[in-house]
């Protein structure tokens, strides 16, 4: 596994050649939004907002920026914003997020759930969508069917043109995502659905978040279409509790509220007005984390941690879910280069498989004083194949290791492939990936030895020999986990929060964020968030609206 996370790590060395066809067009950052960002150290000591929105992340920021248009927005962010992480901002600092030290204040946040395996969230304005692949696709049919929410198709398409004309961008086809698209049609992944952002069973090329000179365009971006001067966005705000108060409803408690506290540690408070809201979109860890802290949970849980309890509910911290990786690489015996996911190959049954191609270079001592010279630089291009699939149906749960401290990550498993169905899914996944390495297409990344037989260099565990063998292809699968980081749930709707995203029995709260999935949606789920982000927000506007 170490293995197999270090070749997906180096595979960071990234430096897309993307040409724009354009839906958003190429341009500069837009850091218009930096009027509105304040360092939290710099904000009153309290203050009142119509809306309090805790998170300034991929559902955060839009949801943020479309509250604007017509009301006071405080957004408290714990990380800083990106100009603060260079990084961030370009395709070729992908590396540096992978391998650079989580001092605490990094935009990449390392974790590692009691899976064992190696994991990450976003802590920068723009959240996870600025240290992500950036691969863009919308949600499945399925995602609206079975998501418990009674979805304004209109809206949702109108939710999904405002994002991808602010942020998604599309181009030409570069060496290797081409070739992979060939071997995925000739290995029966069709039909050929050419470009398309929809999640369409069969072979295409979807859109991505960084443009044609690699620079990325986070959902940061977003803010720069709200109306600035309503809207404040505080950085290096840790949120630490959300505040409730029975004051006008007996029957419930109702959100009034946030604690958080500013770089020195100093604390401050911010209260909503009257039909104000509190929104969670502190994503899929940060969110459940929250609502138990602030005492939404079950009530043997909060007791022992003597935290009060607001409302019981015991299925807040349940359903986390994550969707297993499983890749092979193979070195190629020409110079490629390198791309970003660019081509999906989506299976009838709902297998999603992803390539990117990536040059390795070593430089290192040669052993022996067989060369004169010391050091030798060595460098080769890789083909990553990655393999996931939808749901999955396998989850566990977040647990809070401090009641206190909100910056201690709370404890979460995923439970990779307990359920059986799951590790059938991968089985079956990675036997498709086995008929790519079959294709006429793929012959040419093949090697020739001595003897003049073919065959493919891996880098890293190899596909079993007999693919038809169950056994060796659930070890396979169960031996190679790793994350897509599409990890979700913990407030799921129907459980958590209702078809609203509204936190039961609670007034005044909803969450908004990936925390409220019980499946992954489409091939990737940022272009499924940015859209319910601002969905959510024309739906608040349009409510108040008709109430006035
Ligand atoms: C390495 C990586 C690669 C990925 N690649 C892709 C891809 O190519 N395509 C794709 O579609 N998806 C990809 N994903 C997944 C996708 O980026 C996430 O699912 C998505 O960004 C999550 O959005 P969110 O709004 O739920 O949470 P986030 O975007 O993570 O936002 C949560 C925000 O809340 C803040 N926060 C948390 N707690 C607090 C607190 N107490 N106080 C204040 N602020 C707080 C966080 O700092 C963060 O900014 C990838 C993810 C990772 C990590
Ligand atoms: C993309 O490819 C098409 C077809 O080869 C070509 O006509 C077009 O100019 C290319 N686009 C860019 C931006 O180079
Ligand atoms: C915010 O202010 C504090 C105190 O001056 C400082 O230490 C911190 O670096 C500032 N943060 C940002 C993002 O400017
Ligand atoms: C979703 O629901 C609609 C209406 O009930 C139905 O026509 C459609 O087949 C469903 N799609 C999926 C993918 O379940
Ligand atoms: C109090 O909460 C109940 C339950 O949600 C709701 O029906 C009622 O309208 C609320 N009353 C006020 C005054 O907000
Ligand atoms: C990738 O590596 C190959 C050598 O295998 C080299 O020819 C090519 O220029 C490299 N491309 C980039 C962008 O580094
Ligand atoms: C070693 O390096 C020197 C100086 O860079 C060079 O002249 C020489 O050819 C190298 N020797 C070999 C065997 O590569
Ligand atoms: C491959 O595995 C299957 C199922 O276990 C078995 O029937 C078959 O004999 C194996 N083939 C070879 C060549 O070992």
């Amino acid at each position: 596994m170490a293995a197999a996370l270090l070749v997906f790590m180096l595979s960071y060395i990234l430096h897309p050649q993307l040409e724009v066809l354009a839906l958003a067009t190429s341009s500069d950052h837009d850091f218009s939004y930096m009027k509105s960002v304040y360092n939290a150290t710099d904000l009153p000591l309290e203050d009142v907002y119509d809306y309090i929105i805790i998170g300034g992340g991929t559902a955060g920021c839009p949801l943020a920026a479309t509250l604007s248009e017509k009301y006071s927005v405080l957004v408290l962010e714990r990380g800083s914003a990106p100009v603060s992480y260079p990084q961030v901002l370009n395709a070729n600092g992908l590396l540096t997020n992978f391998l650079q030290e989580d001092n605490g204040k990094t935009p990449f946040q390392r974790f590692i759930s009691e899976d064992g395996v190696p994991n990450a969230r976003g802590r920068v304005l723009g959240g996870s969508s600025m240290i992500n692949v950036g691969f863009f696709s919308r949600a499945d049919d399925q995602f609206y069917n079975e998501s418990g929410i009674d979805w304004d198709m209109d809206l949702v398409e109108k939710a999904y043109q405002w994002v991808e004309d602010t942020i998604v961008f599309r181009y030409n086809l570069s060496t290797f995502p081409s070739i992979y698209r060939k071997a995925l049609l000739e290995a029966g992944v069709g039909p050929d659905n050419g470009f398309s952002l929809k999640h369409l069973v069969g072979t295409k090329a979807s859109g991505s978040t960084f443009d044609d000179q690699g620079r990325r365009h986070g959902a940061v971006e977003f803010l720069n279409k709200g109306v600035l001067k309503n809207l404040r966005v505080a950085v290096e705000a840790y949120v630490e509790k959300i505040i409730f108060s029975s004051s006008n409803n007996a029957s419930r408690l109702s959100a009034t509220g946030v604690i958080f506290t500013d770089s020195k540690g100093k604390t401050r408070r911010a209260s909503i007005r009257d039909k104000g809201e509190v929104i969670l979109s502190a994503g899929a860890i940060g969110s459940p984390q929250l609502l138990l802290i602030s005492g939404v949970g079950p009530v043997p849980d909060l007791s022992s941690l003597h935290i009060q309890v607001v409302h019981s509910n015991p299925d807040v911290g349940n359903f986390m879910a994550d969707n297993p990786r499983n890749t092979i690489s193979i070195v190629v015996p020409f110079a490629l280069d390198p791309s970003v996911a660019q081509v999906v190959g989506i299976t009838g049954d709902f297998n999603i498989i992803e390539a990117i191609s990536f040059n390795l270079s070593f430089s290192f001592p040669l052993p022996f004083g067989l060369f004169p010279n010391s050091t030798s630089p060595l460098e080769f291009s890789v083909a990553n194949i990655a393999e996931k699939f939808s749901g999955p149906k396998s989850s566990g749960s977040l647990r809070l290791l401090s009641s206190a401290e909100v910056k201690v990550s709370p404890a979460v498993r995923f439970n990779y492939f307990s359920e059986v169905g799951d590790l059938a899914r991968c089985v079956k996944g990675m036997r498709k990936v086995g008929d790519l390495l079959k294709t006429e297409s793929f012959k040419q990344l093949k090697f020739q030895d001595l003897e003049g037989a073919e065959g493919f260099k891996f880098l890293g565990p190899p596909l079993p020999k007999n693919q038809s063998d169950d056994a060796s292809m659930e070890t396979f699968c169960r031996s190679t986990v790793g994350t897509f980081w599409h990890y979700h749930g913990g407030c799921l709707v129907g459980k958590v929060v209702d078809g609203e995203y509204r936190v039961k029995g609670t007034n005044s709260l909803r969450v908004v964020d990936g925390s409220t999935f019980n499946a992954s949606p489409g091939t990737n789920p940022q272009a499924t968030l940015m859209m319910i982000g601002r969905y959510i927000g024309l739906k608040i506007l349009h409510e108040r609206k008709a109430a006035k």
